[in-house]
């Protein structure tokens, strides 16, 4: 069952809310297919399509946060650069297929980015803008 819904979008703001829900869904994906046992080649669709959705998403949050000097610009970007840091390493694995994924590690990455989304995106959203 899906755990991902719009509970977990603190209404950042639109686009940043739109984003998130599509990389969630896409996380959520993950999970069901890695859990249902789906082929390696629908599963290495959606790890790679994550990856590439990740990456463009960090990056338009990060020139924001510089557009705005934010304060927590630092912490916040090595929160993404783990979370692309495990992304490229699951793709790779699956890639050479020297494992199959185990549903607790995409668990454990669908949790990470729900705690991101909760507080640091949120942190930043609320910040104070000069
Ligand atoms: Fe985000
Ligand atoms: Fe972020």
């Amino acid at each position: 069952m899906s755990q991902v819904d719009d509970g977990h979008l603190p209404g950042l703001n639109p686009i940043m809310d739109g984003e998130h829900r599509v990389q969630l869904g896409l996380i959520d994906a993950l999970c069901a297919a890695v859990e249902a046992r789906a082929g390696s080649e629908e599963i290495g669709q959606i790890l790679e399509t994550l990856l590439e959705y990740s990456k463009t998403h960090f990056l338009s949050e990060e020139l924001l946060m510089r557009l705005d000097s934010y304060e927590g610009f630092d912490e916040h970007v090595e929160d993404h650069a783990e979370m692309l840091d495990t992304l490229a390493a699951m793709v790779d694995t699956y890639r050479i297929g020297e494992k199959e994924l185990i549903p607790g590690q995409t668990r454990k990455l669908l949790a990470f980015l729900i705690h991101h989304i909760e507080t640091r995106d949120a942190r930043y959203v609320s910040a104070p803008r000069i």
